[in-house]
């Protein structure tokens, strides 16, 4: 057959990946097409909507560099992280929730030792956060690795800062769990921030919507042998934006009770100086194996290691 009516069209694309040697990619690419398929005819899409449409995507390509993904962007705005996160994660089996990694995780931290201010020199106010790793029975996980990062009391990241090659990591480090599974570690307490706006995406979400907001959080990779990293946050009570984060990335359960306290001493003896944070939580791994996630800048050669 030479000419299709739109039905037939869709079916032709479909077979005409018949010969795909790999089953999987012959599947993938056969569902995608028959979805956008779908959303052309749904849509009645017009050919300046589809030009709009190529538009905003070689924009979106332009933007990206080897520090900045705004691919990953449009699919965190769209839901799609979260989704894909949502079904390679259906069974947690009492581990603790996951979540998006997000693009200002820079690989590996430096180990620091217990107790130490990864924000020394950054104004805010105070936080202690004392965490502990556990299996899904509670039996604590010794020797885990533990990267942390979050953003300042001005809602940047270190990586987003003129300054980050020269000055070094801040609000950045990696703990090790001690023989009870425990780590603590001081900071300051992070603020709600809006997702980069200076590119395509962001463009799209300050037309469409109300905000570019992401619920103030920190972020946390747990690698422990015999269990599968977890990638997630740990959110802030009291948020502004815990109900509506640009990247659908909140869970109940990571929300952390951060109180505010006024003790002189801190959990570790310490003294404190001001009244600060405490933010406790508790991890539970899945038992699995697998790597931690590469950051999100990683280049696809790396990507394959
Ligand atoms: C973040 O939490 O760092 C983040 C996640 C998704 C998009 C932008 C930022
Ligand atoms: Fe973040």
């Amino acid at each position: 057959m030479t000419q299709f009516n739109e039905a037939q069209l869709t079916e032709a694309v479909v077979a005409s990946f018949e010969h795909a040697s790999n089953p999987r990619t012959k599947f993938l690419l056969q569902e995608l097409v028959k979805s956008l398929h779908d959303y052309v005819r749904k849509t009645d899409l017009t050919f300046d909507e589809w030009a709009a449409a190529i538009d905003f995507l070689t924009r979106t390509g332009q933007k990206c560099s080897d520090t900045r993904q705004e691919f990953i962007l449009l699919s965190d705005v769209l839901g799609v992280s979260m989704l894909v996160d949502a079904v390679n994660h259906r069974e947690r089996a009492g581990a603790t929730e996951t979540t998006v990694l997000g693009p200002f995780y820079v690989g590996e931290h430096r180990v620091m030792p217990h107790g130490t201010d990864i924000s020394e020199k950054l104004a805010g106010e105070k936080m202690f956060v004392q965490a502990r790793v556990t299996d899904v029975s509670g039996a604590p996980l010794a020797g885990a690795a533990v990267d942390v990062w979050h953003a300042d009391d001005e809602g940047l990241y270190d990586s987003q800062r003129p300054g980050y090659q020269s000055e070094g990591p801040s609000s950045r480090a990696r703990f090790m769990t001690d023989s009870d599974g425990r780590f603590f570690f001081r900071t300051v307490l992070p603020r709600s921030y809006p997702i980069p706006t200076d590119g395509p995406v962001g463009a799209m979400v300050l037309q469409t919507r109300p905000h570019a907001m992401r619920p103030a959080h920190v972020h946390f990779l747990v690698d422990a042998k015999g269990h599968e990293p977890l990638v997630t946050h740990v959110f802030i009570s009291g948020d502004d934006y815990l109900d509506s984060d640009v990247v659908f990335g909140v869970k109940d359960e990571l929300i952390a009770q951060v109180e505010r306290r006024t003790d002189p001493v801190m959990p570790d003896g310490k003294l404190a100086t001001t009244p600060w944070h405490l933010m406790t939580y508790d991890f539970r791994m899945k038992p699995g194996a697998g790597v931690a996630p590469k950051p999100l800048g990683a280049t696809a050669a790396e990507a394959a290691e």
